[in-house]
């Protein structure tokens, strides 16, 4: 059980950096005059909240305090701030770790609570990574945009609350994150 309260640490870590870097990406797009790429990663931070409350609930679940271990975790702001590159690299490099997070992290991580047999907290793994792989699409859209120096068309995005993620429409029935019914998708205003 240690092996899955360290991977549930490790994920709220995760999910706590990832939200200060895209808000941090998404000040450095403003700067750069680009109010769309600015968005896209308000939107993601957002989402990644949901994550980090997805794993606490998972912490819950094997009767952990998870707000005395949110707390527990502190990020390195300073170093965080040293991240910020020009908003292309910045995409890039959001899109090398959101990759990494739905083919690698999430996929090991809910093979590890399955093995303690925690079919509920696999479940949460299991969607945020699927969460993830939206996040990286995304991310890479906005490249291919960005690379081609158009003008970058604004489009509406949409947050599952239940997983996370991020669509540029509303699913017709369920998530195809969570598999939630779509009604659970907000749209986050500029
Ligand atoms: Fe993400
Ligand atoms: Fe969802």
């Amino acid at each position: 059980m240690d092996e899955l309260i360290k991977i549930l640490r490790n994920s709220i870590e995760g999910e706590k950096v990832a939200n200060f870097k895209y808000e941090l990406f998404s000040e450095q797009a403003l700067k750069e005059n680009l109010p769309v790429i600015a968005y896209v990663f308000k939107v993601v931070a957002y989402a990644e909240t949901i994550h980090l409350r997805i794993h606490m609930d998972s912490l819950e679940r094997i009767k952990e305090d998870s707000s005395a271990i949110e707390k527990q975790i502190q990020i390195n702001k300073v170093e965080l701030k040293n991240q910020v590159n020009r908003t292309i690299v910045n995409l890039l490099n959001s899109r090398v770790s959101e990759t990494f997070e739905f083919l690698d992290k999430y996929r090991n991580f809910a093979l590890i609570a399955k093995k303690y047999q925690e079919p509920i907290i696999e479940k949460n793994f299991s969607n945020v990574k699927r969460a993830e792989r939206s996040h990286a699409e995304l991310f890479q859209d906005y490249l291919i945009f960005l690379d081609d120096n158009k003008e970058i068309e604004f489009k509406k995005l949409y947050v599952c609350e239940k997983c996370g993620t991020v669509r540029t429409e509303i699913p017709s029935e369920r998530c195809p994150g969570c598999e939630n019914l779509s009604n659970f998708f907000i749209e986050i205003h500029k």
